[in-house]
């Protein structure tokens, strides 16, 4: 079985140990390698792939958006959010999905149960493709209360109103004043990713205690925004999780296996330590 990540530039990714160690753990015949793919190479890559008889690969930054009119087939989320992150090829022919927000959800899942998650009043920073993907897979779950804050109002105004939720279009002065009001808040902006780590978009030193801070980023494992929510009291989820189970959703799809994901999140925490 071949699979592969695309990129530009992949050298740093975690995605080929990842899978590799799914591969040997499930006994599977096949290797999983990083190609490192210019933009104006992609649509070439695509088809030879194909011809290449793999089964599929990961597609990361800066191809999620201009892959899709390379493909043969979109799934509805994907075309929805107009970015692919996983393609299995079927007898030839292609086909895109995206596991980003799922791949979240089951991260939230390992520290809220479904009903904590449902009834909770839940704040999404950030208004970008991370968030869409977040904010469509915690709706379709049935959260009924999803606010977003973004820097860009008239994006936040965007999302809420594309999904139907129920929740607060905010900017980030007015959810800093509310943020003792929130049970889950979950940063999808780029603020406090290496190298810039002393950036945060929402000061967390006001969380309710008992509340959950989520990142998405996972370099460092604890942003700032997680350490001030930790020391307010918070439970902290960082972005080990996400990127593990959206892997994982990828793998199960090519393989039909289920893979370790508690056991990859433990290597992978290491390893980032
Ligand atoms: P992604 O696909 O990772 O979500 P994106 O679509 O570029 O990336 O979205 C980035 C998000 O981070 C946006 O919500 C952006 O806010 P704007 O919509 O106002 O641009 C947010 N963001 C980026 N830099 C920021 C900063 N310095 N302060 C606050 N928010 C920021």
């Amino acid at each position: 079985m071949k699979l592969a990540v695309i990129g530009y530039p992949i050298h740093h990714s975690k995605s080929p140990f990842m899978h590799n160690t799914w591969l040997q753990e499930c006994g599977l015949k096949g290797s999983y390698e990083a190609f490192e793919v210019s933009p104006d190479q992609l649509r070439e890559q695509v088809v030879d792939f194909e011809k290449e008889n793999f089964t599929g690969y990961n597609v990361t930054i800066p191809h999620k958006e201009n892959i899709i009119q390379y493909l043969d087939e979109i799934d509805a989320s994907a075309a929805e959010l107009g970015a692919v992150n996983t393609v299995v090829i079927r007898n030839g022919k292609s086909y895109g999905y995206n596991t980003d927000g799922h791949g979240f959800l089951k991260s939230l899942l390992t520290k809220r149960t479904a009903q904590e998650v449902k009834s909770s009043d839940i704040l999404i920073v950030g208004a970008g493709g991370a968030a869409k993907g977040i904010a469509g897979s915690l709706h379709s779950f049935g959260a009924e209360k999803i606010s977003i804050a973004n820097r860009t109002v008239t994006k936040a105004d965007q999302l809420i109103e594309s999904h139907g939720l129920t929740g607060d279009s905010m900017d980030l002065a007015a959810a800093q004043e509310q943020i003792g009001r929130f049970d889950i808040i979950i940063n999808t902006t780029s603020q406090g990713m290496y190298p810039h780590i002393h950036q945060e978009a929402l000061d967390a030193s006001e969380m309710k205690a008992g509340s959950l801070a989520a990142d998405i980023i996972y370099n460092p494992l604890k942003t700032q925004y997680l350490k001030k929510a930790e020391a307010a009291g918070a439970d902290i989820l960082n972005g080990v999780g996400m990127f593990v189970f959206q892997g994982a959703l990828a793998f199960e799809k090519w393989t039909d296996r289920e893979p370790d994901t508690a056991s990859m999140i433990n290597k992978i925490t290491q390893d980032m330590n």
